[in-house]
């Protein structure tokens, strides 16, 4: 165990910016049914909440672990030799169940760096009756307490993470969420682990030569649970970081970069040095 993977990046600059701004990307359908019956056979007969001996099985590590899709996904955001879980949840709950209240897991670090992922596979589909977990975009760069976050009940424009089998969403790991309210019968399991990052940042993911830096759309979007261009900044200064440009990072303000109403005559004023030249 503690082993590191690398694998063919599957993301490109839209995607990477997608997920720096939303916190979070669902790949649906991903692994292959008859991993997802192993899986399910398995933690049946394993139906605790740590079932991390599944770590040790070829099969579970090459098809949800290693799976191509999922860890290119992962390759493309933590860069080349990526830590591999080494835990293992499931958080198998006997249907219908009330939903969780919103909770970032601890352990949350805030910021633009991206250093792990918190990755959930459903080794079964998960419709809205079996409660799929509910995020919130964007929330992965607000802070709050769980105090406070657990008092807040519905909030406009959240994301349920309903799906097929064998599904995998890679997660920013201080993302707000919750197991929603399940209204069906029957046993849900839902399989959680992270990943780390061990090489600095650098864009090695799929580079898109025509992805345009002035006009890329940084903004969240929604009703509003992000202050006016604070969401812009925050994603923005998140992707400047993964191509290893941090330092470069300045907010020049007004109608800078990332800000603006991305009808720019030409580059637009802000952009961090070196990021336009590659
Ligand atoms: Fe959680």
């Amino acid at each position: 165990m503690n082993q590191t993977y690398d694998c063919l990046p599957t993301l490109n600059d839209t995607q990477v910016m997608e997920f720096c701004k939303n916190g979070f990307l669902m790949l649906d359908g991903v692994v292959s049914e008859d991993i997802n019956q192993k899986t399910l056979e398995y933690v049946n007969e394993h139906p605790g909440g740590q079932p991390v001996e599944i770590l040790l099985e070829d099969w579970f590590l090459d098809g949800v672990i290693k799976n191509p899709d999922a860890a290119g996904a992962v390759r493309s955001l933590l860069g080349k030799d990526f830590r591999l879980p080494n835990l293992m949840a499931n958080h198998r709950v006997e249907c219908p169940v009330e939903g969780q209240d919103w909770h970032r897991d601890g352990g949350s670090k805030f910021g633009p760096e991206l250093q792990y992922l918190q990755v959930f596979y459903y080794p079964e589909v998960c419709p809205r009756e079996m409660g799929p977990t509910e995020l919130l975009p964007g929330s992965h760069f607000l802070f709050s307490t769980p105090g406070y976050m657990g008092h807040y009940g519905n909030i406009k424009d959240s994301y349920y993470a309903v799906a097929s089998a064998g599904s995998i969403f890679l997660t920013i790991y201080n993302i707000w969420h919750r197991r929603s309210a399940s209204t069906a019968n029957g046993i849900r399991n839902n399989l959680k682990y992270n990943y780390w990052r061990t090489s600095l940042p650098e864009r090695d993911w799929l580079v898109d030569p025509n992805f345009d830096l002035t006009n890329a759309d940084w903004a969240l979007g929604g009703s509003g649970i992000r202050d006016q261009f604070v969401d812009v900044v925050d994603a923005a200064r998140m992707y400047t970081w993964l191509r290893g440009k941090s330092e470069f990072f300045n907010l020049i303000g007004g109608q800078g970069w990332p800000i603006g109403p991305h009808r720019h005559l030409g580059e637009a004023y802000g952009i961090p040095e070196g990021l336009e030249l590659e």
